[in-house]
């Protein structure tokens, strides 16, 4: 999760960053092929994380509550070239109403076949109205379809929007971590594979999980 406070408006040089996603390069995923998606009066537009930063910088600290300064209480890095070349990394959307940017989403790769949403806001006004649900379920079948196995998410514990939307979508809790980043989280984890899910479940759980079948649809 990026917290807004690592995310203060950038004064660096420029650098060199990545002509093309880390996902396009690992999976083949052009996600400009399939968007931009339609959600009501929302649209989604797949973007260059430059162009949600000042979105990010303006909103953010409101959207999550955090000040950042003197009082911010956990670890906050600005950013640096190296943070900026990772955001260049991500799949990046941005979600627009009335031609103005009304929330953001950032996710990317960990690995060969796990993919991490990494942060998702709206403006207050833009919240409740299922669009996180929305663009999840239009990206998680081609994510499939790429070989994903898992998407995984990290939730803090208070976050009870955040925790109903991932799990009325098929997140099941799959760890919980302390971090000096950003507190105390509970990892979700969105099982593409029903192999991975099975191994999970014959491991930890001794309950299947009940949300397969909507999951599917
Ligand atoms: C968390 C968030 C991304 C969820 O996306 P969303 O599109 O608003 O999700 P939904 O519309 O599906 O809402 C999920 C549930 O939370 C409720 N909810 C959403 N926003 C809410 C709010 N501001 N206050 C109270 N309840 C809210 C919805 O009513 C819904 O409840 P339901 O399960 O009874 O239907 C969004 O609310 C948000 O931007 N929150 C602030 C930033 C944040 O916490 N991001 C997540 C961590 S990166």
């Amino acid at each position: 999760m990026v917290m807004p406070a690592s995310l203060a408006p950038w004064s660096g040089t420029r650098v060199a960053t990545a002509s093309t996603p880390l996902s396009n390069r690992l999976w083949n995923l052009d996600w400009s092929r399939l968007a931009p998606w339609q959600f009501g009066d929302v649209t989604v537009e797949y973007v260059a994380f430059d162009h949600v930063l000042p979105f990010i910088a303006e909103h953010h600290p409101l959207i999550f509550g955090a000040g950042g300064g003197p009082e911010e209480r956990f670890f906050a890095e600005p950013m640096t070239d190296a943070k900026r070349r990772f955001c260049a990394e991500m799949d990046v959307f941005a979600f627009r109403h009335d031609g103005r940017i009304v929330g953001t989403w950032l996710s990317h790769p960990t690995d060969w076949s796990s993919y991490y949403l990494r942060n998702v806001a709206f403006l207050p006004e833009y919240q409740g109205r299922g669009l996180s649900a929305a663009l999840f379920r239009a990206l998680r079948g081609p994510l499939a379809a790429a070989g994903v196995a898992r998407i995984e998410s990290d939730v803090s514990p208070t976050n009870v929007p955040s925790l109903r939307v991932n799990l009325a979508e098929g997140f099941v809790v799959t760890g919980t971590q302390n971090t000096e980043r950003w507190g105390t989280f509970v990892r979700l984890t969105y099982f593409v594979s029903p192999d991975a899910e099975s191994v999970f479940v014959r491991q930890f759980s001794g309950v299947a999980t009940k949300l397969r079948a909507k999951r599917n649809t």
